[in-house]
């Protein structure tokens, strides 16, 4: 049996869940007659004219985040959107309209940028493994930078670019010595598939200065995700200088690009505070006084590549409850959606200890919690927990529950084919109007890749 102090413990916990639900629908978006509105759109009205399950997708708060970040970063600071926290073409498109330029990481993200609009000048490639015929494609398309993440894709880069008779611009990935404390995942100083250690760089350096098809542009930092301490960034944006000054001295070469990845991350849970952008921004303009006109730097272009930071907070995953059991008395609230649709929300994406992503009855969002319930999806397995003890207002069959913070690694993360549901639709909202943006993929889709049953012997 539970003492007092745990049950309290446990409201305590309980109430933050749903204030932080809260708290995101008081700064973006909005409540009419008790049903959250996205976008000025009441969510009624978009689940009935697109279905459940479906991610919604609400422009202006992609554009509150895309004003504060730019208007916090020093002007010689460009911005590249990192497509896979959200391939959509809407969004990729939003980003390209302001002016933002795309990291991709992978030839089918290349094709989606270039399908949106991307001119290849806006765009920068990373990520390891990349494949020769990826490596064909963007270097056949003239990208902007290639980021090598070893010798082997050095020396891969120039066979291709000689084969095709061109220059490919390359800047070296380098995971660095110093280690990042405080990112969702901990990345450089310890052992990573990424980039190349910074006490491995010399040998690929000295390759690329003496490859006559490959141009050195400059480095780009592997730090890490999901960061909410500007701090952090700070610290290790002044290593990735130091870093870059050493380079330009020890090669006698100015460094034309730093690019200092994505990795700003935003509150999930109620005991995490929003990055600073102001603090991010005072913080780079001090490194911009102390390194920006040092000889190696000062003509060179800042590159930061946030994905999560832009995307996560504008998407809400919607689903509809199909069913209320209780079992031994506990209650789960059975909705149309489930992991396979949003791996993360499940805890099943990276997360050491599994926690609830903030959710909320979206048809009655202003009620009350009156009951701690678990809400899970239609799979057959355990993992398949959107949310465990969680309060919410009492619900019933034909009610919306909606996960916030979806906009990024949520639909494109997850493992679509298990147990064959149909993939869900996206819809974007913009000036008070809902449209689709990707169709649902129908349960018929999935029969026109098989083979045709006569070939399996069925008749
Ligand atoms: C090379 C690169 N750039 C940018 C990002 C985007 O990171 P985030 O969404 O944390 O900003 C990632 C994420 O893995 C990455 O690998």
């Amino acid at each position: 049996m539970l003492v007092v102090e745990e049950v309290t413990a446990i409201i305590v916990f309980w109430g933050h869940f749903m204030n932080h639900a809260k708290t995101l629908v008081e700064s973006y978006f909005g409540v009419h007659h008790g049903e959250l509105e996205i976008g000025g759109v009441p969510v009624g009205s978009i689940v009935r004219e697109y279905g459940t399950p479906l991610y919604a997708y609400d422009s202006s708060v992609l554009e509150k985040k895309w004003s504060a970040l730019r208007a916090a970063l020093p002007k010689r600071f460009a911005i590249f959107y990192s497509m896979k926290a959200n391939p959509n073409q809407a969004i990729v498109r939003f980003f390209l309209n302001r002016g933002c330029g795309i990291e991709i990481a992978s030839g089918g993200e290349l094709h989606q940028a270039l399908h949106a609009g991307c001119p290849p000048e806006q765009i920068v490639f990373a990520g390891p493994g990349k494949t020769p015929a990826e490596l064909h494609q963007a270097l056949s398309a003239g990208i902007e930078e290639i980021h090598v993440e070893s010798l082997v894709e050095a020396q891969r880069i120039s066979t291709i670019s000689r084969q095709l008779g061109r220059t490919a611009r390359v800047a070296v990935r380098v995971n660095p010595r110093q280690e990042v404390q405080g990112g969702a995942m901990r990345m450089g100083g310890k052992p990573a598939p990424f980039g190349i250690d910074e006490e491995q760089l010399d040998p690929v350096l000295e390759y690329i200065f003496s490859e006559s098809h490959l141009q050195f542009t400059g480095i780009h930092l592997y730090i890490g995700t999901q960061i909410l301490q500007h701090s952090i960034l700070i610290q290790q944006y002044r290593a990735g200088l130091e870093i870059a000054c050493r380079i330009s001295q020890q090669f006698q070469q100015k460094v034309r690009t730093v690019d200092f990845g994505g990795g700003y991350g935003i509150p999930y849970f109620a005991s995490e505070q929003p990055l600073d952008v102001a603090a991010l921004g005072a913080g780079l303009a001090s490194l911009m006084e102390e390194y920006g006109n040092h000889s190696a730097l000062c003509d060179t272009r800042f590159i930061v590549e946030p994905g999560r930071f832009l995307v996560g907070e504008a998407g809400i995953y919607i689903m509809q409850i199909t069913d209320i059991k209780v079992s031994r008395g506990k209650k789960y609230l059975i909705v149309d959606g489930g992991m396979h649709h949003h791996l993360a929300a499940s805890g099943n994406l990276g997360q050491v200890i599994r926690r609830n992503y903030p959710i909320a009855l979206l048809n009655r969002i202003d009620a009350e919690p009156q009951e701690t319930v678990n809400v899970v999806g239609p799979l057959c397995t355990p993992l398949d927990l959107l949310a465990s003890d969680v309060a919410l207002p009492s619900a019933n069959v034909g009610d919306y529950i909606g996960i916030f913070q979806s906009g990024a690694y949520a639909r494109t993360a997850s493992p679509h084919g298990f147990l064959s549901h149909p993939t869900p639709p996206e819809v974007w909202v913009e000036q008070q109007r809902a449209s689709l943006v990707r169709k649902r993929g129908g349960h018929d889709g999935w029969l026109q890749d098989q083979c045709p049953l006569g070939d399996l012997g069925v008749q």
